[in-house]
């Protein structure tokens, strides 16, 4: 199926070719094309443009409006104001282009692909080994997941990267304790749960720590065991493999309780990249990019200066040899450039990172790693907030653990699930209480920009109303089953019935989705995407409350509110799974 030309494209397309047959010269001016109150459209360009020429802008709007080729398309256009064109569109056009969305058999509702697309490598949901996950986590995953879908439904080239944390000094003590404690990790049954593997990671963690912080014996034999990590011995390695699987037992249940996809093969953490980072310092001290200072090696920055005053650097090999988070970040730059042959890098990573990737990027785009065709980008997150303002924590100051959060919030949704339920079984009620649930989680992480920090408060994401995903999860639902109740009549577009204003609105609205999509895509904002899904459910809710569907007045019109349900319907499942949010048929 072909893409389908948005109504705004087309209006669009003809003012600038009566635009550019007016004015010969103006071939390429925008006609400055917005949605408006006022009519359906509203063009602006002309002003700019008179301006420019000289001409009087009422006058040379007038001769562009007489050239516009209005057809079936453009109903009304006026001029108004000091040179404006207010443009309505005609009611068949909208259920025309409506109508070729809906037969989009593939389900893109005639979203087209990007022209060009490119290979974007997306870093996000990286946990670290041997450590509870925590709301930062959840974030980057949200997020991440949404860019990921957006990205390939637009035709990108999408590789995912999970940038796990499970390399560096702190593994020294965890090898060096399970070696002397060979069977604290033992599992009786074969198949232990993901809270049952945290929680083994936990003990084994306080119980090293507790030795490292009281024993100088053990402790020397903890750090010579960093050496013996980042040298590849192969039985350190073996014991340092067996935390990084049970590891992947914790992440793995996390990211299936998230309703999540992540791939084995897409996890490559930090130790991915060991075998690269010698040659990431011969390069870039051969190429004068870092220098030795006191000796270290350091890359140096003009306007980036502690409190102080003394320039920061980036510390790329310590003094005692060492390698730390950012050779192993330089690495894999290289890494995804040049093997997964990239033109996008992007991180979605906490804010408090701005400056590592500020400095990382930099150093990389000295090197030549990065330029003006391979670009990096940090999509950097705010911090989640408790209900009081501050960081979220515990009410004894630590940090909540994710699972948690996500339980407690399946459990408030699972009630307000049994509230409303009317011919759901227990079962059912478990599953949409888990769907509302982690949707509700998800859209109250997406609904803000990406950048601002958020307050996490159950009580508000699970509310039926305002701007949450049980409200878009509702109206789905309550188109599903005005479909259902409709049994043997179906949806069928209508294009010679006149609308009324909500239908308009409504169809008008349906008719942007490709707009919000690839603005959402464009500009990484999963957040624009939903507040066009939150805006098409209250134009629904305004239509289904003006225009009776089931009981209009003719048959031809049950046909065609049924049609424009079911687009609104297979719209917001779209959209929401843009966001990686179900919308179960039943509420
Ligand atoms: N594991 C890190 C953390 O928990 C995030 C990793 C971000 N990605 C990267 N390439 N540095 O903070």
């Amino acid at each position: 199926m072909a893409s389908v030309t948005s109504l705004t494209d087309s209006v669009q397309q003809r003012l600038a070719s009566a635009l550019s047959a007016t004015l010969p010269e103006a071939a390429d001016a925008d006609p400055l094309l917005r949605r408006s109150d006022r009519a359906d459209y509203q063009a602006n360009g002309i002003l700019a443009l008179a301006k420019k020429t000289k001409a009087n802008p009422r006058e040379l709007a007038a001769q562009v409006v007489a050239r516009v080729e209005s057809g079936d398309l453009i109903k009304d256009i006026e001029v108004s104001g000091p040179g404006f064109l207010n443009i309505t569109i005609g009611d068949s056009a909208i259920t025309t282009t409506l109508a070729e969305r809906y037969a989009d058999e593939t389900g893109r509702l005639g979203v087209p692909y990007a022209a060009t697309p490119g290979t974007t490598v997306i870093d996000y949901a990286q946990p670290n080994v041997a450590k509870e996950m925590h709301v930062g986590h959840l974030r980057s995953a949200v997020i991440g997941d949404s860019v990921v879908e957006l990205l390939e439904f637009t035709g990108e080239n999408v590789v995912r990267r999970h940038h796990i944390g499970d390399w560096g000094t702190q593994f020294g003590m965890l090898i060096q304790y399970l070696d002397e404690h060979p069977h604290e990790l033992d599992h009786k049954d074969a198949q232990i749960s993901g809270e049952e593997a945290m929680s083994n990671l936990d003990r084994l963690y306080k119980a090293a720590r507790r030795l490292f912080d009281s024993d100088e014996a053990f402790k020397t034999r903890a750090r010579r065991r960093v050496v013996d990590l980042q040298a590849g011995d192969p039985h350190t390695l073996a014991v340092w493999q067996r935390f990084v699987d049970e590891s992947k037992i914790y992440f793995f249940s996390v990211f299936e309780k998230l309703d999540m996809e992540v791939r084995d093969a897409d996890i490559v953490g930090e130790s991915g990249y060991n075998d690269m980072l010698a040659e990431t310092c011969r390069l870039l001290e051969e190429s004068g990019v870092a220098v030795r200072s006191e000796g270290a090696l350091c890359v140096f920055f003009e306007d980036i200066k502690g409190p102080d005053g003394d320039p920061v650097p980036l510390i790329v090999q310590k003094s005692d040899g060492g390698y730390g988070y950012a050779a192993t970040d330089l690495s894999a730059i290289r890494d995804r450039v040049f093997n997964l042959k990239a033109s996008t890098l992007l991180y979605v990573v906490d804010a408090r990172q701005a400056l590592h990737f500020r400095m990382v990027f930099e150093t990389a785009r000295r090197a030549g790693w990065l330029n003006d065709d391979v670009t990096a980008v940090q999509l950097a997150f705010g911090t989640v907030l408790g209900k009081d303002g501050k960081p979220f924590k515990t009410r004894e100051g630590e940090t909540v653990r994710l699972v948690d959060l996500l339980d407690e919030a399946i459990e408030r949704a699972s009630a307000v699930v049994r509230e409303k339920a009317q011919d759901l079984s227990e079962e059912e009620i478990a599953e949409r209480g888990a769907q509302v649930g982690i949707g509700a989680v998800k859209y109250a992480d997406l609904s803000t920009s990406a950048n601002r920090d958020y307050k996490f408060d159950l009580d508000q994401m699970v509310s039926l109303h305002g701007d949450t995903s049980v409200y878009l999860q509702y109206a789905y639902a309550r188109i599903r089953s005005i479909l259902r109740k409709a049994g043997e009549v179906r949806p069928a577009a209508r294009p010679e019935l006149a609308l009324a204003d909500a239908e308009r609105a409504l169809g008008l609205h349906l008719d942007s989705f490709a707009e919000a999509v690839a603005e959402a895509a464009r500009e990484y904002a999963p957040h624009k995407l939903a507040a066009y899904l939150y805006q098409l459910a209250s134009l629904f809710t305004t239509f289904y409350d003006k225009c009776p569907v089931l009981r209009a007045e003719t048959p031809e019109q049950v046909q065609n509110r049924l049609f424009l349900c079911d687009v609104t319907a297979r719209t917001l499942h779209r959209g929401m799974a843009l966001l990686g949010i179900r919308t179960p048929e039943k509420l």
